[in-house]
């Protein structure tokens, strides 16, 4: 007897125009969010993997498990190898306009490596991109921000480390502190679930047989958007408003009247409420956690901290708000910005540089190992015809 498949959702009309919010879609192996636990790679909570390297992390991404010490030497070298932009894709990336999000030049510079390296096998694509993302978002930022050259290394010292080294941040910030930061806002970033919307938008490109670059791009352009990633500009953006109007050392009950005041003259506050979370987010937490340690003398990192708590207890007032709480943009930019990193226009291409990883692997499972290695068909919803619009 053929068994009965399990109702998972039910649909009615008041489910459409929302977003496909909460519709089961599809298996994702690589991370899982827990409304009230936050995010898991795997099966680990993120507040285990936070003092892991970027490399031990996007190894659990990729292969499901934490390497063995002879596996991520392995690893390490792949990486490191593969780790180098082409003199072509350097100049083409360098001979795009300036003008814009930077976020453009990420996309574009990714479609421009698919045009010069595109092999067609997605595992193999999905890697190399993987490998030259430090080296790509380096190019792109130094070339936007007129900071120079991204210089090669010749040394590996690491995923992030590399990065840091090849990024011409002007002010001479303390560089092993900033690697640190770095390292830590990459792991954070790399997958949030299956369903957020650059990782759908770059498995929806995938299913027409895109490659990994042009499904990589159009993830990216989703992540753009100030709703998803470019939302850590704005959350840093917003405490510099804060900063700005009420000096560095105000009252929590002045700030509390300042939230207030911003939502009476209906604007948003950053970096609070998500889709999914209806508890503070693990990103956040740890990230708070951070601040803490080592940046509580800095006006900046005092002001994030005082928001987390009274705007939380404003936003708690309002029975429609369904999550009150900091999201991992609410305290990401200040802990960058923090460490000498204050360059807010870049954020979303840090986020981006991570995401990357998550994108790629949940691409690679749509296309090569879903059902039984036949691969997730083309998506193709349907909508329904509205009269009179
Ligand atoms: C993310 O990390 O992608 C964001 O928190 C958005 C989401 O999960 O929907």
């Amino acid at each position: 007897m053929e068994k009965t498949p399990k109702v998972l959702f039910e649909i009615t009309e008041d489910h459409l125009e929302t977003g496909l919010r909460g519709f089961p879609v599809g298996y994702c192996p690589t991370s899982k969010v827990d409304p009230q636990k936050g995010l898991f790679y795997r099966e680990i909570p993120v507040s285990d993997l936070a003092k892991k390297s970027p490399e031990e992390v996007i190894y659990l991404l990729m292969e499901g498990k934490l390497p063995e010490k002879s596996e991520l030497e392995k690893f390490r070298q792949v990486l490191a190898k593969d780790r180098h932009l082409s003199k072509e894709a350097k100049q083409a990336i360098t001979s795009l306009p300036r003008k814009g999000h930077p976020m453009k030049l990420l996309s574009s510079a990714i479609l421009i490596l698919g045009m010069l390296e595109e092999t067609g096998d997605y595992r193999k694509d999905c890697m190399n991109l993987i490998a030259k993302a430090p080296a790509l978002v380096a190019t792109v930022i130094n070339y936007h921000a007129g900071w120079g050259e991204a210089r090669d290394l010749e040394a590996y010292h690491g995923y992030m480390e590399n990065f840091t080294e090849m990024l011409n941040v002007p002010g001479a910030p303390d560089k092993k502190r900033l690697s640190e930061v770095m390292a830590l806002f990459n792991i954070l970033h790399y997958d949030h679930g299956g369903g957020n919307a650059s990782a759908f938008a770059g498995k929806l490109v995938a299913s027409t047989l895109e490659d990994i670059y042009g499904s990589s791009a159009a993830s990216m352009c989703a992540l753009e958007g100030p709703r998803h990633g470019k939302a850590n500009q704005e959350g840093l953006e917003m405490i510099r408003e804060l900063q700005k109007e009420l000096g560095d050392g105000p009252t929590a009950d002045q700030v509390e009247q300042w939230i207030r005041d911003r939502l009476a003259a209906k604007k948003l506050i950053s970096g609070f409420g998500h889709a999914v979370l209806r508890a503070e987010d693990a990103r956040a937490t740890i990230f708070y956690d951070y601040l803490k340690k080592h940046f509580t003398n800095q006006p900046l990192a005092h002001l994030c901290l005082m928001l987390r708590e009274r705007a939380t207890k404003v936003l708690k007032e309002n029975p429609k708000i369904q999550n009150p709480y900091p999201n991992v943009d609410a305290a990401s930019g200040t802990l960058l910005s923090s460490a000498g990193f204050n360059f807010p226009e870049y954020f979303t291409l840090l986020f981006g540089l991570s995401r990357i990883v998550g994108v790629g692997r949940q691409i690679v499972y749509e296309r090569l190992e879903a059902r039984e290695g036949k691969g997730v068909p083309i998506y193709r919803c349907k909508y329904i015809y509205k009269a009179g619009s």
